[in-house]
């Protein structure tokens, strides 16, 4: 297995390409999902409070041997604590039992509560303060972003975004890219790859490269210049999510993979979402 990419935020921070994400794991599965994961090569992990797992995933770093220097953690403000993001911070860092988090992401700009710009300003006074070592934001539009970097000069590090094959996000990547934020896809295996593992094209690749679906997907991902976080609690998933470092897909076959863009959307339209409620079970 070759050796995985590190990327270079903005602010100087560095972060792993290929990380593994949590969400609709129980704390009990997030300690054994990751304990596989730091045990293949993982070393990021993307969770966040409305998750309900920050315990689990603390819980895995504490049982692991692996310096907390070495794993990069993010996690995310939920939406109902807009206007209290210090606090809500402190909490996660209870529950994580941390010093500091590597990354702090506001989770949706939730555009009719009209808040994120205040939290943005909390979020760099956060970073000033050592408690979080990078600041971003999830579900960003550009409209969104434009009116952080007007209103504090300051763009996040990451933009992560609902972003797989059927919903390429070409336009808001390149604006990131050009604006120095690293885009970071969510869902990135389409929620376990329903009408892209099976598409005949990307089954060609998988021949190809003698790779499964999954493994040309994250490559894709990967060579488009995303950080990726696809989830599994599945020990054998796990480690064939990570098993794509000896191998990169061709331009031509970039190109390719761009034909099966359909701008379908799995998750909320931020435009749209407001959901305030923390308790989801
Ligand atoms: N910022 C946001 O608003 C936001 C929103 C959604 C997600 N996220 C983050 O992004 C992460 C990933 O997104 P996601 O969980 O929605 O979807 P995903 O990673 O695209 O897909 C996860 C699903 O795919 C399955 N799977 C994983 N590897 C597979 C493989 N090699 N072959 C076949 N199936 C496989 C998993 O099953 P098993 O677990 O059963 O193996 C799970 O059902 C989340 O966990 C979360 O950290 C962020």
């Amino acid at each position: 297995m070759g050796q995985q990419t590190i990327i270079k935020l903005v602010d100087g921070n560095l972060m792993p390409q290929l990380g593994i994400g949590v969400w609709q794991a129980s704390n009990e599965q997030v300690v054994k999902a990751i304990d596989t994961a730091l045990n293949v090569g993982y070393r990021s992990i993307d969770t966040a409070a409305i998750y309900h797992n920050e315990t689990g995933v603390g819980k895995a770093l504490r049982e692991s041997c692996i310096p907390r220097e070495e794993v990069f953690i993010t996690t995310k403000l939920w939406n109902d604590r807009h206007q209290d993001a210090k606090t809500a911070l402190q909490e996660s860092l209870d529950r994580l039992q941390l010093e500091y988090i590597d990354l702090f992401l506001i989770h949706w700009p939730v555009p009719q509560q009209d808040k994120y710009v205040e939290t943005w300003k909390q979020f760099i006074e956060l970073k000033e303060s050592g408690l979080v070592r990078s600041i971003g934001v999830c579900n960003f539009h550009i409209e969104h972003l434009q009116k952080l970097f007007s209103e504090t000069g300051i763009v996040p590090a990451i933009n992560q975004i609902e972003l797989h094959p059927l919903m390429q996000q070409r336009q808001l990547h390149s604006w990131n890219a050009t604006h120095h934020i690293i885009t970071e896809s969510w869902s990135p295996l389409s929620r376990g790859g329903k009408g892209v593992f099976d598409h005949p094209l990307v089954e060609s690749l998988a021949i190809k490269y003698d790779k499964t679906p999954a493994q040309i997907v994250i490559r894709w991902h990967l060579d488009s210049g995303m950080i990726a976080i696809p989830k599994s609690v599945t020990p054998s998933r796990i480690k064939e999510n990570f098993d794509v470092f000896d191998f990169r897909l061709e331009k031509e076959d970039l190109t390719i993979m761009a034909g099966l863009d359909i701008g379908k959307r799995l998750g909320p339209n931020p435009d749209t979402y407001n959901l305030t409620v923390l308790n989801l079970g």
